[in-house]
Order: structure tokens, then C-alpha cells, then sequence
């Protein structure tokens, strides 16, 4: 299964094809959760543009597509349940996005539990709700395995995401800027910089050059988001993690350094 909120693009797809690798059929869910918007969000002019992402699914070879109504989520009498993993959920986009990820949480475990997958797919793009996923399916002993899949980018470095719809032609130049960021960490990591406070200030300082309000710029432990002292990628991987606004557009990104494989932001 690929849960998804829509607006389906490239990222999304190749999440489908990965699914298809590892399962004999594919389910992808649509369904724009409000649970995990806050009332000054983007909910109600988040992209919904359905007929198109169907036919994307079908040209994937989707075999099923759930799309489920707010009513069938959420019935009008339904009690709220609350699901968290409170160690990873008040920092970083958590800090930011105050109930996200209680609102992510409950949508993906009903997801589950009406779909029933043996594999759910969920991208690297949103690092942080990854893991949270991985930790509530592992927390409830859920029956399914939680796989990642890769961030996919524009040939400049761009990470895809639905929301880079808003954007204009001027905005989206500013918003390279988060990749460019997440480039600069990952050489000063590879050039011995040592201390995650100077990588920070550095991502940061890039992104502030192209008027992106900066939400974060972070250097955290991979597995489990902590603060680090001192950076030693051969003793624990690190994630360098960015988010920050473009005028009204809200972006995120980030890149795992250190998990011996090439970097998902190498060119060519
Ligand atoms: O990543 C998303 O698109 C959403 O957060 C998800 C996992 C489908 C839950 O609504």
C-alpha cells in the first residue's frame, strides 16, 4: 500500500513502482486528512485534482484505489482516539505543526487497518513522519512492514512535493534553496566538520540569502531524530534536516548522510 494525500507527481509514483517490486498487487489510498492540518493550514486549497491522479495510478498499474469520503474517516459519532510516539513528535516539524502528528497517526493507522497491507510505502521526503510511522507500527505490533522510499528531485535538485504547485517561477528559484542548504551540510560533513551547530548555521544562512523564512535547519541522529554533540557519521548516521516558507508555501526536506550509500543529491 502507498497512502497519499493526492496531487500525485513523480515522487508518488515511484513509491507505486517500488510497492509493485515488493507486492504482488497495490493499493494506494487518497484522502486528504484534516486531523493533521491546522486550522490556519492549507487544507481546503490543497490540490484534489482526482480524475488525474487516477489515471496516473492506472498507468502505474495500481490495483486498487481507496478513496474514502471525511464522513467515512471520520463518522460524525466516532470518539476521538489518540495515537502518538511522543519522543519523536514535539520536535522539528512537530515544534512547528503542533498536532500533526497525532492527526497523521490516526489516519494512517485506520488506513491500515481497512486496507490491510503486508507493506505500506511512505517517501524519505518527510523524514520525520517516516519515522514516527515506523515507530507506532512497531509500538502496536501492527501486522505490516514499513519500507521507505527515496526522495525523488528536478534535475536542479528540487524535492517534488504537491505543494510545489504554488509556487511561482521566482518563488520556486528561492526554494532551490532548501536542496542547496542540504548540498552545503552534506559536504562539510564529508569535508570532517565535526560540530552540528555549524552545519546548522550554515543551512540556515543559505536559505535565508534566497528570503526563505526559515522554520528549521537541524542536524539530528538518523534512527531516532536526537540532538547530537558531535557529528561521527561512521558510529551513527545523521539527518540534516531543513523547513521553511516561501512566501505563503510551507517546504521541507532533508538528506541522511553516512548510510554508505550514494547521495540521494549527487548530480549526474
Ligand atoms: O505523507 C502524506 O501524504 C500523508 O501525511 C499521509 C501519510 C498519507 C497521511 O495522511
Amino acid at each position: 500500500m502507498v497512502p497519499t494525500m493526492g496531487a500525485l507527481h513523480d515522487g508518488h509514483l515511484s513509491l507505486m513502482r517500488q510497492a509493485r517490486t515488493l507486492a504482488d498487487h497495490v493499493a494506494v489510498s487518497i484522502f486528504v486528512n484534516p486531523t493533521q492540518f491546522a486550522p490556519t493550514e492549507d487544507l481546503e486549497k490543497y490540490p484534489r485534482p482526482l480524475e488525474r491522479d487516477l489515471e496516473l495510478c492506472r498507468e502505474v498499474g495500481v490495483d486498487f484505489v481507496f478513496n474514502p469520503s471525511v464522513d467515512v474517516m471520520y463518522p460524525a459519532d466516532e470518539l476521538d482516539v489518540v495515537v502518538d510516539v511522543p519522543a519523536l513528535t514535539g520536535v522539528l516539524e512537530g515544534a512547528h505543526r503542533p498536532g500533526h502528528f497525532v492527526g497523521v497517526c490516526r489516519v494512517v493507522a485506520k488506513l491500515l487497518s481497512i486496507v490491510g497491507p503486508n507493506v505500506a510505502v511512505f517517501g524519505r521526503k518527510d523524514y520525520q513522519q517516516l519515522k514516527v510511522i515506523e515507530a507506532m507500527a512497531t509500538g502496536l505490533c501492527l501486522p505490516v512492514k514499513i519500507v521507505a522510499g527515496e526522495t525523488v528531485r528536478e534535475a536542479d535538485g528540487l524535492a517534488l512535493s504537491s505543494r510545489n504547485v504554488y509556487l511561482s517561477d521566482e518563488q520556486r528559484a528561492a526554494a532551490l534553496s532548501l536542496s542547496k542548504a542540504l548540498r552545503e551540510a552534506e559536504g562539510m560533513i564529508s569535508d570532517g566538520v565535526l560540530d552540528p551547530r555549524a552545519i546548522e548555521t550554515a543551512m540556515r544562512a543559505q536559505m535565508q540569502a534566497h528570503h526563505v523564512t526559515v522554520d528549521y535547519a537541524a542536524v539530528r541522529g538518523a534512527r531516532d531524530l536526537c540532538e547530537l554533540d558531535l557529528i561521527n557519521t561512521s558510529m551513527m548516521p545523521v539527518v540534516c534536516l531543513v523547513a521553511g516558507r516561501v512566501g505563503a508555501t510551507r517546504l521541507i526536506d532533508n538528506v541522511v548522510v553516512g548510510e554508505g550509500t550514494r547521495s540521494p543529491l549527487a548530480r549526474g
